[in-house]
């Protein structure tokens, strides 16, 4: 199957319902209401820094797409929608246009529609196995380029690989890897998962390579739902896809995880579906949070600006509500955990 079809396929995919699986656990938390929160809700600042860049809310755009006219156009959209709203962007995975530099500019308008605000570029862990030392090398520094970006981000996808029916589940040497990439990238990486969360001990052995860890937990977006749709031919991919969808670590619990053995930027990912979400996981421990999918879907309908404003009203009530005048001060506020997630911090003897 084309790559280009198959690009096509994961953005009408992940706009449909079945590629929505399981919670993220952020009913989970509960943010405790301040009846006296002393502050005006025109004082609440949402300004921050995305890795040291100022930027005007603690969220952004997630890792989509790229690599096909339709693709192209959404990149567009939501670049300009990020310039708009001084918020970061990052792309979808580069490598199609590394491969096929004729469609390199289904990135290059992220750089021309949102000049101003932190760009993010993206390849993926099978690309980091296959590729040799210099070629590797070479990949990251085009994939900046082309996009003029303030970071890269690299994405662990296995469990997305294994069942997806041109998939590459090769992780061999990644560790090892991604310090050549952050070399070559002479600017911070990010290290993402895609839907199914990171654990505490991936996190430590991160430490000291990443410069971010972006969760992209279990909760949101399911990539094997996703290519368990897809997949026609082959009955065992499918029913791996079936069994599997269920696989991964809650959101809200990754980022306990990661927190608990991590001292890096930490972003927040997966199943985030509106700014009260994105409060919860910035006092759960993370610095920064993006959304993905609800934002392909209102781009895909014309709505996107809509849904921003809407992100930013919510992540703004939230924080007056408790009291928090700025996103350092949310990260404090009191909170009551649910039977769930209690035990899973008491089992994994994490601290959040
Ligand atoms: C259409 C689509 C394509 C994606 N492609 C990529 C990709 O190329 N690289 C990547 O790192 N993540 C990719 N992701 C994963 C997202 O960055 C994110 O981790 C995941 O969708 C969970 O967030 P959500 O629940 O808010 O959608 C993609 C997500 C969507 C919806």
């Amino acid at each position: 199957m084309g790559i280009d079809k198959r690009k096509d396929d994961h953005i009408y995919l992940a706009s449909s319902e079945l590629s929505q699986i399981g919670s993220a656990w952020f009913e989970e938390v509960i943010l405790i209401h301040n009846a006296l929160p002393e502050i005006d809700f025109s004082e609440v600042d949402l300004t921050t820094r995305f890795l040291g860049a100022p930027v005007k809310a603690p969220f952004g755009i997630g890792a989509m797409t790229g690599g096909t006219e339709l693709a192209g156009k959404i990149n567009a959209e939501l670049a300009k929608a990020a310039e708009e709203f001084g918020i970061p962007i990052y792309v979808g995975s580069q490598r199609i246009a590394l491969v096929k530099p004729e469609v390199k500019w289904t990135f290059e308008v992220v750089k021309q529609n949102a000049p101003h605000v932190p760009k993010v570029a993206n390849l993926g862990a099978p690309q980091l196995a296959e590729l040799g030392e210099r070629e590797l090398e070479e990949w990251v520094v085009q994939a900046i380029d082309m996009i003029d970006a303030y970071a890269i981000a690299i994405h662990l996808n296995a469990a997305q690989e294994v069942v997806q029916p041109e998939g590459e589940p090769r992780f061999k040497g990644v560790l090892e890897k991604l310090k050549i990439v952050k070399r070559a990238a002479g600017r911070p990486l990010i290290v993402k998962e895609t839907g199914n969360g990171i654990s505490k001990e991936v996190a430590a052995r991160l430490s000291g390579i990443a410069d971010a860890i972006d969760v992209g937990g279990f909760g949101g977006t399911s990539f094997v739902a996703i290519e368990g749709a897809r997949t026609k031919e082959s009955p065992l991919q499918k029913r791996l896809a079936e069994t599997y969808k269920w696989w991964g670590i809650p959101t809200a619990a990754s980022i306990c995880e990661v927190k608990s053995a991590y001292a890096g930027y930490l972003i927040a990912s997966g199943g985030i579906r509106s700014g009260l979400d994105g409060a919860k996981a910035i006092a759960l421990g993370a610095n920064f949070f993006t959304m993905s999918q609800p934002l392909l879907k209102a781009a895909l309908d014309g709505r996107l600006r809509e849904e921003i404003a809407m992100i930013i009203a919510e992540l703004k009530t939230a924080m007056f509500l408790t009291g928090a005048r700025t996103v350092q001060e949310l990260a404090l506020v009191p909170r009551v955990y649910g039977p769930r997630l209690r035990n899973w911090i008491e089992q994994r003897r994490l601290t959040c």
